[in-house]
């Protein structure tokens, strides 16, 4: 199937002044920081690929490049080829202009805490309606009439009195489905979530999955679905991305990932998650040591300092992805030499 998104060698850093002391400070060197390293990955239509990896490995900075809305200090090499049936462009060289009219149509974003995204002074469904008549030329009567329909599809009773609401007097779940309204109303091919979940609670996490999946099955939606949250990720994704430090280390179908991992992280990860076959008294598995800082990312392996399984050759260089079964993919010789 061919890929709608394609992100190809995808490097992320930020210019820093060097963290030694300098006596000059006009000539003091500059350093740049990698957050994300030769990431690529792809996404067919209808797809969803789950990006999974702990605080600071990269996921948000992942998204924001997609959507072209890093802060002016990042510089960004790579392709970000989005469109179908060879009509693919290049997200990362795209005129502003183009950019602004794809993103909220084709491609839309939904965020882990929608108090903070959404406008607490203006009615929810103006809000829809806003990302509506900022793409559509149609009428603010046809406006309505989709915000409507906009939530509706996201469930929320009594759509037409509820447009007239504030942020403030929907409940958290509630606002999240605003979001999730506001995403879809124009109908986009990709959608990305961003922790769409981490800030709701297990009930109410549950349901928004629920509606996410719907979603994608009535809309033939295709999703990066980004969370630290394994768990989380199992219930949406057909296949999987674990980042470690700004990189992809095991890119799999959910089978491959959840139930033969190949890379010692994914391993750690799965160790760690409690699950009704853990024996009780069986403690839960914890990986020793922390992700490395940015200016501290050792040459090889950025897991190597924490990997149980290492051999003095992973200190030496990053080693490749390479695929260890059909559509499997990890980044580690030495479970692939097994
Ligand atoms: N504007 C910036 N300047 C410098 N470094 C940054 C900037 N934005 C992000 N970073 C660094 O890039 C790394 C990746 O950040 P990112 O927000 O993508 O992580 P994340 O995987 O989304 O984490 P979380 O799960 O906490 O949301 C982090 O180490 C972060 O400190
Ligand atoms: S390359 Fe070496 S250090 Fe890295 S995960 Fe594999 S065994 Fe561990
Ligand atoms: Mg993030």
């Amino acid at each position: 199937m061919p890929a709608l998104l394609e992100v190809r060698n995808l490097n992320i850093g930020f210019a820093t002044s060097s963290a030694k002391p300098q006596r000059d400070l006009a000539s003091s060197p500059t350093q740049t920081l990698h957050a994300v390293r030769d990431l690529s990955f792809s996404i067919c239509a209808g797809e969803v690929l789950g990006l999974v990896g702990e605080s600071g490995s990269g996921k948000s900075l992942t998204s924001l490049a997609i959507m072209r809305l890093l802060p002016p200090q990042a510089s960004v090499s790579g392709e970000i080829l989005f469109g179908e049936n060879g009509q693919s462009r290049n997200l990362a060289t795209l005129p502003d202009e183009s950019m602004r009219r794809l993103r909220g149509s084709q491609i839309a974003m939904i965020f882990q805490e929608p108090m903070t995204a959404l406008n607490p002074v203006m009615r929810v469904g103006d809000q829809i309606a806003e990302a509506v008549l900022a793409h559509g030329r149609v009428s603010k009567r046809e406006a309505t009439a989709m915000v409507v329909e906009a939530m509706k599809q996201v469930a929320i009773p009594e759509p037409d009195r509820r447009a007239r609401d504030y942020p403030h007097q929907l409940s958290g779940g509630m606002r999240q489905r605003i979001m999730i309204a506001m995403a879809i109303v124009n109908r986009p091919q990709l959608l990305i979530a961003d922790e769409p979940t981490t800030a709701l609670d297990v009930t109410i996490q549950a349901q928004i999955l629920e509606l996410l999946a719907d979603l994608r099955a009535k809309f033939s939606l295709a999703m990066l679905f980004i969370s630290h949250d394994l768990a989380v990720v199992s219930q949406v994704a057909g296949r999987v991305a674990v980042m470690y430090a700004g990189n992809i280390v095991e890119l799999g179908s959910k089978r491959d990932i959840f139930e033969v991992p190949a890379h010692p992280y994914t391993r750690g990860l799965l160790e760690a998650v409690p699950n009704l076959k853990t024996a009780r008294p069986k403690p839960l598995g914890t990986i020793d040591g922390t992700v490395p800082p940015l200016h501290a990312m050792p040459p090889g392996c950025a897991f190597e300092p924490r990997c149980v399984l290492r051999v003095p050759e992973c200190a030496l260089a990053m080693p490749p992805l390479v695929e260890v079964g059909p559509g499997h993919w990890a980044r580690c010789p030495v479970v692939n030499a097994k």
